[in-house]
C-alpha cells in the first residue's frame, strides 16, 4: 500500500510526529515547515531522506502534494492552519489546544464538517497507557456512572523558558492566561466518560513571582470545577506549581480508579477499587491496554509515557480506515478545551459559574460567530483581554533579552532542549 504522505508544521515539537513517521510502515514525512531558520537546520541535519522538502513559509508549503498535515505550530495559531489545510482537501492531526477563540471555534467545526476530512487532536494524555486502561474499565461498565474525578498536569517549566519562548515577548506561552493550556489535565477525564461538560467554575493562581522571572505575564496556575452532562464533576488543574505532578481519578458510582502519584509509582500504574474490578496494574505491561503494544518500537523515542506514539498510530490507522481507530474528533477537542476558555471568563466575573456552549447545535453557533475573546492582541481586538486578571503586567524587555541571549547560547552549544528532543522524545513539556 502506498504510505501516507505527511506534512509537518512546526520542526520543534514536530520532531516526535517526524519520528514516528520515521518508524511507520504506512506513513512518511514528505514536506517540513518552520519559520525559524535555525529550527529548520537543526531538524535537516536529523533527515536522511534527500525527498523530503523543506519550507520557511506555510503558503509555500501548503503548496506540496501532500495527504495530511501535522501541526506543530503556535498553540494559539492551530484553527486557521487548520482551515486551510482542510480547505485544501488535506487530513489535519493538531497538536493543542485547537482554537483561541469561540470565532475559530465555529470555523473550525464547520471547516471540518464542509470538507468531509479527518480531524484528530492531538492530546496525547489520553493515550498513556494507564489513562487508556481507565477508559476501557469505564466503557466495560466495571467502574459505574462517573461522579467525581481529577486531573492534574502539574509543570514548572522556568528551567527550559528560554528554550520554550525563545525571548519573544509575544509568544503564546507568556500571554496564556492561568486556564488556557487546559486539555492535558481535562483531556483523559473527557476521553475515559465521554461526557460532554456544561458548566464551569475557574480559578487563577496568583503568586507569580516565579513567572516574572522568565517574562510570563498569565497567573501561575488554572483551576477548572467542570459539570459535566450527567451531573458528575471534574476537578482539573494544571500550570507551573514547584514540583510537577501528572495524575488521574475517576470515582463511579460502584468504585473508584486512579493512576499512581508522580512521588509514587508514577503515571503508568493503576490502581482499581471497585465492585467487579479491583488490583495494580503493572507500568511495564503495555499488552495489557490493547492498544497495538506490540507495534511500539522500543528503539524510537517517543515521549509522555509512549503516548506521543498512539496519538499519532491512532490518527494514521483511522486515515487507513481502520474503523476501530480512536481519534479525538473536533467537537471532543472543544469539549477538552472549552472549559478552559470559560473558567478564564468565570474568573474576570467574580467566579461566577459559566455556561460551556454546545457548538454541536448548528443554532448555538450563531451567538459565538463573532467572539474573539483572548489574550493575543493581534487577533482579540475589541475582545482582547489581558492574561491577568488583575490587569496587564510591566515586565521589562530586559527579561525577554535574557530569555533570548540563553536560548542563542543553547543552539550554539547544541546542548540543551532541542538537541534532548531527538534523542529523549520529543519536547516533553
Ligand atoms: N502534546 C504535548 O505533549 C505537547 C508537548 C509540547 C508542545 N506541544 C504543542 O506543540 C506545539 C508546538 O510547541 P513547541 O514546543 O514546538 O513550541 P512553539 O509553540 O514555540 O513552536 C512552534 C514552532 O512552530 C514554528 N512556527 C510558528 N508559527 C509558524 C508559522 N506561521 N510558519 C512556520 N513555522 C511556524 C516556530 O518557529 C516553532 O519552531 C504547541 O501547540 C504546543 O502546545 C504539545
Amino acid at each position: 500500500m502506498k504510505k501516507i504522505r505527511i506534512g509537518v508544521l512546526g520542526a520543534y515539537r514536530g520532531t516526535s510526529m517526524i519520528n514516528y513517521c520515521k518508524s511507520s510502515e504506512d506513513a512518511q514525512v514528505v514536506a517540513i515547515c518552520d519559520k525559524c531558520e535555525a529550527t529548520l537546520a537543526e531538524q535537516k541535519t536529523h533527515i536522511d531522506d534527500p525527498s523530503v522538502a523543506f519550507y520557511l513559509t506555510f503558503d509555500e508549503f501548503i503548496k506540496h502534494d501532500m495527504d495530511a498535515v501535522v501541526l506543530a505550530n503556535y498553540a494559539n495559531e492551530h484553527a486557521p492552519f487548520a482551515i486551510r489545510c482542510l480547505n485544501a482537501g488535506m487530513h489535519v492531526f493538531s497538536e493543542v489546544l485547537p482554537v483561541q477563540t469561540m470565532k475559530e471555534a465555529v470555523e473550525l467545526i464547520e471547516a471540518v464538517e464542509r470538507s468531509g476530512k479527518v480531524y484528530a487532536y492531538g492530546e496525547n494524555y489520553c493515550y498513556i497507557p494507564s489513562c487508556y486502561k481507565m477508559r476501557t474499565l469505564y466503557r466495560e461498565g466495571l467502574i459505574g456512572e462517573f461522579e467525581y474525578g481529577e486531573g492534574e498536569y502539574v509543570h514548572n517549566c522556568e528551567s527550559i523558558w528560554p528554550s520554550i519562548t525563545y525571548g519573544e515577548s509575544e509568544h503564546w506561552r507568556n500571554n496564556k492566561y492561568a486556564t488556557f493550556y487546559c486539555t492535558h489535565s481535562i483531556g483523559p477525564l473527557i476521553h475515559i466518560t465521554g461526557l460532554r461538560p456544561v458548566s464551569v467554575i475557574g480559578l487563577e493562581g496568583t503568586n507569580i513571582a516565579r513567572g516574572l522571572r522568565t517574562g510570563q505575564k498569565g497567573g501561575s496556575f488554572g483551576i477548572e470545577m467542570i459539570t459535566l452532562e450527567n451531573g458528575g464533576i471534574i476537578k482539573s488543574i494544571h500550570g507551573g506549581l514547584y514540583n510537577n505532578s501528572i495524575w488521574y481519578s475517576v470515582y463511579g458510582s460502584k468504585g473508584r480508579m486512579e493512576t499512581g502519584r508522580e512521588d509514587g509509582e508514577g503515571i503508568h500504574m493503576l490502581y482499581t477499587h471497585s465492585d467487579e474490578f479491583s488490583g495494580q496494574y503493572r507500568p511495564d505491561d503495555r499488552r495489557d491496554y490493547d492498544m497495538n503494544a506490540e507495534k511500539l518500537d522500543k528503539t524510537v523515542p517517543f515521549g509522555h509515557g509512549g503516548s506521543d506514539y498512539y496519538s499519532m498510530y491512532n490518527f494514521i490507522e483511522k486515515l487507513k480506515g481502520n474503523a476501530g481507530a480512536d481519534t479525538i474528533d473536533v467537537y471532543e477537542a472543544l469539549d477538552m478545551f472549552l472549559p478552559g476558555m470559560f473558567a478564564y471568563r468565570s474568573v474576570l466575573n467574580g467566579g461566577m459559574t459559566m455556561a460551556i456552549p454546545n457548538l454541536r447545535n448548528p443554532e448555538e453557533r450563531n451567538k459565538w460567530r463573532n467572539d474573539t475573546f483572548c489574550t493575543d492582541k493581534k487577533v482579540g481586538g475589541e475582545m482582547y483581554v489581558p492574561p491577568f486578571s488583575q490587569g496587564e503586567l510591566d515586565i521589562p524587555e530586559s527579561v525577554y533579552a535574557q530569555m533570548k541571549a540563553l536560548w542563542e547560547r543553547e543552539l550554539e552549544s547544541k546542548s540543551g532542549y532541542m538537541n534532548a528532543a531527538f534523542t529523549q522524545g520529543a519536547a516533553e513539556k
